[in-house]
C-alpha cells in the first residue's frame, strides 16, 4: 500500500499520507486523549490534550492536526507527555467547579474521566473561579459557563453541523467565553435547540435540561435510534432506566445530520413514558402548546378531523 510508516508504541503502522497521528494510532487502537477533536468537526488543535512524543523533536506535538511522516517514532504516553497532560488538566480545574458529585454530567465527562486517568486529585493552580450565571431561560438546554473549557466543539458543531452559528468566542484573555452574540441569553438568541452542540460538549457547559434529575448516567441503558421522520436518518438515543424510556437524547452529531427539534420530541412523544408538556418559542417567550402544534401537525389534524 502507498503510503507512510510509522512507529506508534513500539508497534509498526502503514497510512495513508496525510493522516494525523492520532488517526494512525486510532488504527493501532491506542487511545490518546482528545478534548477539542472531533472527527466530525473541522481541526482546532486547541486543548493540547493530544500531545505526544516524537523522536527527535523537541516540542511536543498535538497529535490530532500533526500529520504523520515517514519513519516517525511516536510515544503516547512517555513520562514527559504524562506530565504534559497532568499539567493541562490541572491548569483546566483551576477554573473549574469541582462539584462532580452532583453535576448531571458525571459519569459521561470527558474532563472528569482523563482526571481519573492522569491521577489529577487538585490542582495547584489559583484560577478565577468565577460565578458565571447559569443560562437556562429555555427548556431545552441548560448552559454553565463555569464549567466550559473552550474547546470549541459546540461553536464547530453548531456552525459546520446546523448552519446557525449562534455560539462564539468572545472576550479575550483570562475573560474568554462561548456565548451566543452579543452575550444574550440562547432562549434569546436564534438557537433552533437542536443539541448538536449538547452532544458534542465533552463536560457539562452543554446539557439537556429535560434529563435533569432523571437519574446518573451510569443507570441509564441507551439504545440508539435512527429518526424515521425524514431522509436526514438522524441519531438519537432512548435513555431507559429501570426498564422506561426517561428521555430521548441527542446522539452523534454528524454533518448532513441536523438533529431537529421536532424529530427529538417527536420521538420523546412516541417512546417515553412520560412525556413533558411540549413547549415551543413565540415572540413574548416559550409557551405549552398541544403536542399537535409542537409537531407542526396542525394542517394534518384538520383535515383528518375537520372541526
Ligand atoms: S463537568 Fe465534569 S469535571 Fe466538571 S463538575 Fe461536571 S462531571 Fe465534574
Ligand atoms: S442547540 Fe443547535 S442551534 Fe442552538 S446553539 Fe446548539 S447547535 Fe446551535
Ligand atoms: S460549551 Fe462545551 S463544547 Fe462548547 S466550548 Fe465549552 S466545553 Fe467546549
Ligand atoms: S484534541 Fe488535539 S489539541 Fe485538542
Amino acid at each position: 500500500m502507498p503510503g507512510v510508516s510509522l512507529t506508534i508504541n513500539d508497534k509498526k503502522v502503514r497510512v495513508p499520507a496525510g493522516t494525523t497521528i492520532l488517526e494512525a494510532a486510532r488504527e493501532l487502537n491506542i487511545t490518546i486523549p482528545t478534548l477539542c477533536h472531533d472527527k466530525r468537526l473541522s481541526p482546532f488543535g486547541a486543548c493540547r490534550l493530544c500531545v505526544v512524543e516524537v523522536r527527535g523533536r523537541k516540542n511536543l506535538p498535538a497529535a490530532c492536526v500533526t500529520p504523520v511522516e515517514e519513519d516517525m517514532t511516536v510515544l503516547t504516553e512517555s513520562p514527559a507527555v504524562v506530565e504534559a497532560r497532568r499539567t493541562i488538566i490541572e491548569l483546566l480545574l483551576a477554573n473549574h467547579p469541582l462539584d462532580c458529585l452532583t453535576c448531571e454530567k458525571s459519569g459521561n465527562c470527558r474532563l472528569q474521566d482523563y482526571a481519573y486517568r492522569y491521577g489529577v486529585k487538585r490542582t495547584p493552580f489559583e484560577g478565577t473561579r468565577d460565578q458565571l450565571p447559569l443560562d437556562d431561560n429555555n427548556p431545552f438546554i441548560i448552559r454553565d459557563p463555569n464549567k466550559c473549557i473552550l474547546c470549541g466543539k459546540c461553536v464547530r458543531a453548531c456552525q459546520e453541523i446546523r448552519g446557525q452559528a449562534v455560539l462564539g468566542f468572545a472576550f479575550r484573555g483570562p475573560a474568554t467565553r462561548v456565548v451566543p452574540p452579543l452575550d444574550v441569553s440562547l432562549g434569546e438568541s436564534d438557537c433552533v435547540f437542536c443539541q448538536n452542540c449538547v452532544a458534542v460538549c465533552p463536560t457539562g457547559a452543554l446539557r439537556d435540561k429535560y434529563l435533569a434529575g432523571k437519574g446518573r448516567w451510569w443507570e441509564f441503558q441507551p439504545e440508539a435510534v435512527t429518526c424515521p421522520f425524514c431522509a436526514n436518518g438522524c441519531h438519537f438515543y432512548l435513555l431507559r432506566k429501570e426498564g422506561k424510556v426517561v428521555a430521548v437524547a441527542a446522539g452523534g452529531a454528524a454533518p448532513g445530520r441536523p438533529m431537529c427539534l421536532r424529530g427529538r420530541l417527536a420521538l420523546t412523544l412516541i417512546f417515553c413514558e412520560e412525556p413533558p408538556q411540549p413547549q415551543i418559542k413565540t415572540e413574548k417567550g416559550f409557551a405549552a402548546v398541544s403536542w399537535t402544534e409542537a409537531l407542526g401537525l396542525e394542517e394534518l389534524a384538520g383535515k383528518l378531523w375537520p372541526k
